[in-house]
């Protein structure tokens, strides 16, 4: 049977939020400060304002992430006459603080700038990537990396940032992953939260906060082939159900802003999307801060097809409420000409600039348009470089350990490889103002510490392909206990545009390991990257392997720390790890098919008999290279310590729709060093009106335990937990049979059941 939820429960929700609002405009002494005031205020300056200023209100203006030149007199003297509303990349204080001058005391009527940057893991204090952020399970790691990147960067007059990034991303050959939250949706909607109560802070008018901008809207992720600003074909439910509850979770969290993507979804493009960005965003969200295209994706519909012309690319993007241009001027070169042409009203452009300037107001721009003079940067503080390493240590991922780690602090190391002193690159993708001089490399950290260092790079950089350096790293190996191999990528192979078809360790790296296990030493691989790597060829010739993602500032003293097991390895894999590029899209939360795939009629390619028969073999979901699982489950990390788990008890077999169920574990550290789990819970949906994933996360809880201890885990997981949207479009809760898990991955757990009546 279908529960259907209140009919439009949202739109329900939107029009008892408005009816509280008026009653609180009409009770002065609820609210001093109303949303109608507000209104009021931002209603009396439209009022005032010519066209042409309600049109610079939407330009986002853009210099060039390098750009170092001077501000042009032409440039001020748009800014004098109201023709820019924003910057983007104006990092040189003199200069934002001389448009902000000009735009406050110059301009008809004075509306500050409001000043961009993707401030997207780390302003100065770079943290892990937000990959590697999301493996950390950890929303509190979020919020203050998040809070941190607010106070450095607010002090150079940054109150934009474009961040969260929060595309659901499934498919690892995407260069952008390393900016994602992951695959799951659940995940991604905690750190969402996180992440806007970071940036935004309590008080929006507090200066040292900047407002989040929720991105891409939406279905950026999954790009055809994982191919950069490739096609999106996606049916509703699927996107509702998985690609746009981080949005939700960002919105409802008061995210002042929301940038579009660069993709059509089912042909049309997010920036002209008015199903994205008038039915789901305004309609449905009630959102009301402002839309930001992204970088030149207004004129960009014309190459994908869907506008003739910069002029056309303007009406589709406004009719749609896109409020704010970046970089490209269609807005500028375009809007006036449509509005007299009667092609759009002046009402679709008021509404544009209301957006633009609530957010303004809401930031306190009127009243605090400058960088307070008592405002000190505090870059680099010894607490943000504290957090910086913490989070890196939440954010490592053990994946292989065969009694290696950790290692013995006096032992004789061989540090070998390209990532172990690449200052720059153990950065990741998109930070621009993170500087390689501040960074600590694991070389640094390991010469700093009790070992003995025989380091040997062997290869110069990630895609080295000369193996000049290899016979003295084999020196260095075997003058060694063990070898450490710092392997990955480079920064610039993962982010914006780099995308990777084959995911494997670039250059020689795989090379260079193989000689290395000849050494008969063994070999801890450390891979920095912003991805997962495949590595299938190398896998049984190291001993351990630990992920460290692209780590940030910190990487090396915490890669010291957990190495050398000072501090345990806290990340679990926030994405399913493939055996190879070739296996994706790959994800944990897929469905089951009418054949799902079988381990026990499964036939490996090179064990298939000469001549057998076509159908002789188990015709089911799978490669007959690669079979069907991943090298590493979503979930999945090790400790230093094991964890068993026993006893699943659910409070009840059967639940009513309005009550809920109580799932407990019994999680014991069989180890004999204390560490934190992390306990999933899993559900699986057996039946429904459209099929539903074989497993979803539903909760997760970590948990310390010391040596031998073990604790109770409760879990409580209320019917709502499993609506979903279904091929009619509604949000519905079925009753029927449910599984459930409570395990350490997607693809272990003790296994329970129970029906919803
Ligand atoms: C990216 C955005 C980014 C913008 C501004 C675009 O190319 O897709 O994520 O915020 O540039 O730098």
């Amino acid at each position: 049977m279908i529960q259907y939820l209140p009919h439009q429960h949202k739109n329900l929700f939107a029009s008892l939020s408005l009816i509280f609002c008026f009653l609180l405009s009409i009770h002065p002494q609820i609210n001093a400060q109303t949303d109608q005031e507000l209104n009021q205020k931002i209603k009396t300056l439209i009022a005032k304002m010519t066209l042409d200023e309600k049109i610079g209100q939407t330009a986002l203006r853009g210099r060039s992430s390098r750009d170092r030149g001077g501000l042009s007199e032409e440039l001020k003297q748009s800014v004098r006459n109201g023709e820019i509303g924003a910057f983007l990349n104006v990092m040189d204080k003199e200069m934002l603080t001389e448009l902000q001058r000009i735009a406050v005391e110059e301009s008809p009527q004075g509306i500050p700038l409001i000043f961009a940057r993707d401030v997207i893991h780390g302003f100065k204090t770079i943290f892990p990537i937000p990959l590697g952020i999301a493996a950390s399970w950890d929303p509190e790691v979020a919020k203050t990396t998040a809070r941190i990147s607010a106070v450095e960067a607010s002090g150079s007059g940054i109150r934009w940032t474009f961040a969260p990034m929060l595309d659901i991303a499934r498919d690892s050959r995407w260069g952008r992953v390393a900016e994602s939250p992951g695959e799951d949706p659940y995940l991604a909607a905690l750190l969402a939260k996180a992440y806007v109560a970071g940036f935004q802070g309590k008080d929006l008018t507090d200066p040292t906060n900047m407002a989040a901008c929720a991105k891409h809207f939406l279905a950026y992720g999954a790009a055809i082939g994982g191919r950069d600003y490739n096609t999106v074909s996606m049916h509703e439910p699927l996107l509702r159900n998985v690609y746009l509850p981080p949005f939700q979770a960002a919105i409802e969290s008061g995210a002042l802003t929301v940038m579009t993507a660069f993709n059509e979804i089912n042909g049309v493009p997010a920036s002209g999307n008015e199903f994205l960005l008038k039915d789901v965003l305004r309609d449905e969200m009630a959102f009301d801060g402002f839309v930001v295209s992204d970088w030149d994706s207004v004129t960009e519909m014309i190459p994908h097809g869907f506008a003739k012309d910069e002029k056309h690319a303007a009406a589709l993007a406004a009719k749609v409420g896109l409020d704010m241009e970046m970089t490209s001027r269609a807005y500028e070169h375009h809007l006036k000409t449509l509005l007299q042409e009667g092609k759009i009203t002046i009402e679709t452009i008021d509404f544009l600039v209301e957006n633009i300037l609530r957010v303004k107001f809401k930031l306190g721009l009127f009243q605090q348009a400058y960088i307070p003079k008592n405002q000190k940067a505090k870059l680099y503080h010894p607490d943000h470089l504290a957090a910086a390493k913490k989070a890196a240590i939440q954010s490592m991922v053990l994946l292989k350990n065969n009694n290696t780690l950790p290692l013995k602090e006096t032992q004789t190391l061989a540090i070998i490889g390209p990532l172990a002193d690449a200052p720059h690159d153990q950065l990741g993708t998109w930070t621009f103002d993170g500087e390689k001089e501040k960074t600590i490399t694991p070389l640094k950290s390991f010469k700093a510490s009790q070992a003995t260092i025989n380091y040997a790079q062997g290869l110069s950089y990630s895609r080295d392909t000369s193996t000049a350096g290899f016979a003295e790293a084999i020196a260095a190996a075997k003058n060694s206990d063990v070898i450490l191999f710092f392997g990955g990528e480079e920064a610039i192979l993962s982010g914006e545009a780099h995308s990777r078809a084959d995911i494997s360790l670039p250059g020689k790296q795989e090379a260079l390991l193989h000689e290395l296990a000849t050494t008969g030493k063994p070999i801890v691989l450390v891979i920095l990257a912003g991805r997962p790597i495949s590595i299938p060829r190398i896998l049984d010739k190291v001993d351990a392997v630990l992920m460290a993602w692209h780590p940030g500032t910190m990487g090396g003293p915490a890669l010291e720390e957990v190495l050398n097991g000072k501090a345990n390895p806290g990340g679990r894999l926030p994405i399913t790890w493939p055996k190879s590029g070739a296996q994706l899209p790959l994800f944990y939360n897929h469905k089951n098919t009418g054949r799902p795939a079988d381990s026990s009629s499964f036939v490996q390619l090179d064990n298939i008999p000469i001549g057998a028969w076509q159908s002789s073999l188990g015709n089911d979901s799978h490669y007959l290279d690669l079979g069907f699982t991943p090298q590493f489950p979503f979930g999945y990390g090790l400790s230093y310590t094991n964890f068993s788990y026993r006893n699943l008890r659910l409070s009840k077999k059967q639940i009513g729709l309005k009550e809920p169920l109580t799932i407990e574990a019994t999680i014991k550290n069989t180890g004999n060093r204390k560490a934190t789990e992390i306990v999933q819970l899993y559900v699986q949906d057996v039946v429904g009106s459209i099929t539903r994933p074989i497993r979803e996360l539903k909760a997760f809880q970590a948990i310390e335990l010391a040596a031998g201890e073990e604790k109770t885990v409760r879990f409580i997981l209320h019917p709502e937990q499993l609506k979903f949207v279904n091929h009619r479009l509604k949000e519905v809760i079925e009753s029927g049979d449910f599984n459930v898990w409570v395990g350490p991955n997607a693809a272990q757990g003790l296994k329970g059941a129970f029906e919803l009546k």
